[in-house]
């Protein structure tokens, strides 16, 4: 995972790079460093930490020069120790590098550059990157040519930023995004775009095996501050700069303590935009469904979670099968692709690796290709033949939340579309969403005491029935990801085989009940009941067996949307009360581009 950022201009870089990183923790939070050039000299701090602890200990702002680059990591190769924290340098000195991704051939690499007399000094297969470079340009090579054939010698994934003492930068991509900021008397290259959105709108999103020459800000055609080559052929190629409609309030906290609830409660308008589609599209992603000869929905972790609903609603609204996969498995299906078949990939952030070597799985056997999908640009948005974007705005904490709202609400109109009542899947999504306010500011005052007296728990049941047990599986996760206590979601009527054992004196117990699978589930729940458990029903009206009760109005196909709220603020709370980094929860991070 890991955030990388590059900055060359008229500015201190520090201070410009410190603030791009922030942006960036999302992707991983465990070392932090940034190098600056000034006098011919690469300036360099990092250590182990999060960004503000580290900061504090080091203080990047006596960094000098308008030149660096700055890294987040999330850590793959080598363990969490200040050595291996980016940016790696050559052992000249002449070369620094950050990296997010991983080179697979490294110890071969370096075992080469070991033979010629080269001491590498992390355990990270990036510093093969400077140590390369430098290595090539030794051989007489230019900076450009130096990269390039580290470049053609490298395999597995990368996004780099490769900086030298004279102040060249050179930046390249293959499988980590990567996305230059054009201003106008400076460049920016960075992960994501909230790294630079404070700076510049104007971006060039970079494709995979592609690298760019950055060169300072040309304020009369800023055209010519970059200019991008393909690896394998060398060639240049002419790239659009598009401009980003995401606005900086949109990516900042505001007044909010954490991103999460910022996005918990944005909810309230994100669910209505994600259905405001255009109708040609809609035709058109209606048509694939329903021309294609098996559909085959993939996602990752919540995404997953918003194809597993999907699945329940197509099967009841639209009468139609579709297989839904997690994308890491999808390989396993291949047997069953082929030109008829259609692949609805579902994303957040359009960048998790397992979700895009699926797809690529998928275009492999010539199938069609759609993607759901929020972040624009991605590389989930160019390597498929159809993107509906979720239009959900930057979502910044690691955990997902409005996003898997907007999936809900995209993948639902969709059922509805295949089943020619597309107006009737607008309604009743429009319906939900009149309720959102009142299921957000329920969930503020009434889970808040909850969380305080259950956060010593070691585990969470959740329960729920059809349209309801993916919701269980979501809000297991939510609970899992931000307060990491141990919770389980089950197909209500599964709890008994087996894992009733479990059941003691307390343990919490979540029922998620709609009005069709009423009865079952609260039989599910008196199970529990007897056996001691504590029951939080979430729900359209109480019921005894209810210890706690969190009222949530019934929205028929929609109510997986409202359901899940509840629980996400549950989570929220949970690990608030352990007191534990809401927005950046450990060993996590949000796009996880490492398979
Ligand atoms: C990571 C995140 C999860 C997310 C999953 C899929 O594992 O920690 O919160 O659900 O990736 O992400 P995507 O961006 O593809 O929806």
């Amino acid at each position: 995972m890991c955030g990388i950022v590059g900055y060359k201009g008229k500015r201190k870089a520090c201070n410009i790079l410190l603030e791009c990183i922030k942006t960036l923790e999302y992707r991983g939070y465990d070392s932090v460093g940034i190098a600056t050039l000034a006098n011919d000299q690469f300036q360099i701090k990092k250590d182990i930490g999060k960004i503000d602890e580290v900061h504090n200990k080091l203080n990047f702002l006596t960094l000098q020069g308008n030149l660096g680059v700055a890294h987040t990591r999330w850590s793959t190769h080598g363990g969490v120790t200040q050595i291996n924290a980016h940016p790696h340098l050559s052992q000249d000195k002449k070369v620094a590098v950050v990296h997010n991704g991983i080179v697979e051939n490294y110890q071969e690499l370096k075992h080469e550059l070991e033979k010629h007399g080269i001491k590498f000094i992390s355990q990270t297969d990036t510093e093969i990157f400077p140590q390369y470079i430098s290595y090539s340009m030794k051989q007489g090579k230019s900076f450009k040519d130096a990269v390039h054939e580290t470049l053609l010698r490298v395999e597995g994934s990368y996004a780099i930023v490769a900086v030298n003492v004279s102040g060249e930068m050179i930046v390249a991509r293959n499988g980590s995004p990567l996305v230059l900021g054009i201003g106008k008397d400076e460049i920016f290259a960075a992960s994501d775009v909230p790294a630079f959105l404070e700076h510049t709108n104007k971006v060039v999103y970079l494709d995979d095996e592609e690298y760019a020459v950055l060169d300072l800000g040309n304020v009369v055609d800023s055209s010519k501050n970059y200019e991008v080559y393909n690896v394998k052929t060398n060639k240049k190629i002419k790239k659009e700069i598009k401009t980003i409609t995401w606005t900086l309030e949109q990516a900042k906290k505001g007044n909010y303590p954490h991103f999460m609830l910022k996005e918990i409660t944005e909810q309230k308008e994100t669910i209505k935009k994600a259905i405001e589609q255009d109708h040609e599209l809609i035709a058109k992603v209606t048509d694939a469904i329903k021309n294609a000869h098996g559909v085959f929905f993939v996602g990752c972790g919540t995404s997953y979670h918003a194809c597993v609903s999907a699945s329940y609603i197509f099967a009841h609204v639209a009468k139609r099968h579709v297989n839904v996969v997690l994308a890491s498995e999808f390989r396993n299906h291949e047997n069953f692709l082929k030109k008829e078949t259609l692949v609805v990939a579902v994303s957040q952030s359009g960048e998790t690796a397992d979700l895009l070597d699926a797809v690529k799985t998928a275009k492999a056997h010539g199938c069609k290709t759609i993607a759901i999908v929020n972040v624009m640009g991605s590389t989930l948005t160019r390597l498929c033949d159809t993107s509906v974007m979720m239009n959900s705005g930057p979502e910044i904490c690691v955990l997902s939340t409005k996003s898997y709202t907007s999936q809900l609400a995209l993948l639902l109109l969709f059922a509805y579309s295949s089943a020619g009542r597309l107006e009737d899947g607008k309604k009743i999504i429009n319906s939900a969403c009149k309720h959102v306010d009142k299921v957000i500011d329920v969930g503020l005052e009434k889970l808040k005491p909850l969380a305080e007296k259950l956060h010593k728990q070691h585990d969470f049941f959740l329960i729920g029935r059809d349209l309801a047990y993916p919701s269980a599986l979501e809000g297991a996760l939510k609970i899992k990801e931000v307060s990491y206590i141990h919770a389980e979601g089950f197909a209500g009527a599964e709890l008994k085989h087996g894992t009733i054992a479990l059941i003691e004196k307390g343990v919490p117990c979540i029922a998620l009940i709609t009005k069709s699978t009423r009865k079952l589930i609260l039989s599910n729940a008196m199970e529990v009941k007897a056996r001691n458990g504590y029951i939080i029903g979430v729900s359209d009206e109480n019921n005894e067996v209810f210890d706690y009760f969190i009222q949530v109005p019934a929205a028929g196909d929609a109510d997986p949307i409202l359901m899940i709220i509840p629980l996400q603020i549950l989570a929220y709370y949970l690990a608030l009360a352990k007191g534990l980094d809401v927005d950046k929860p450990r060993n996590l991070a949000k796009s996880v581009v490492v398979r």
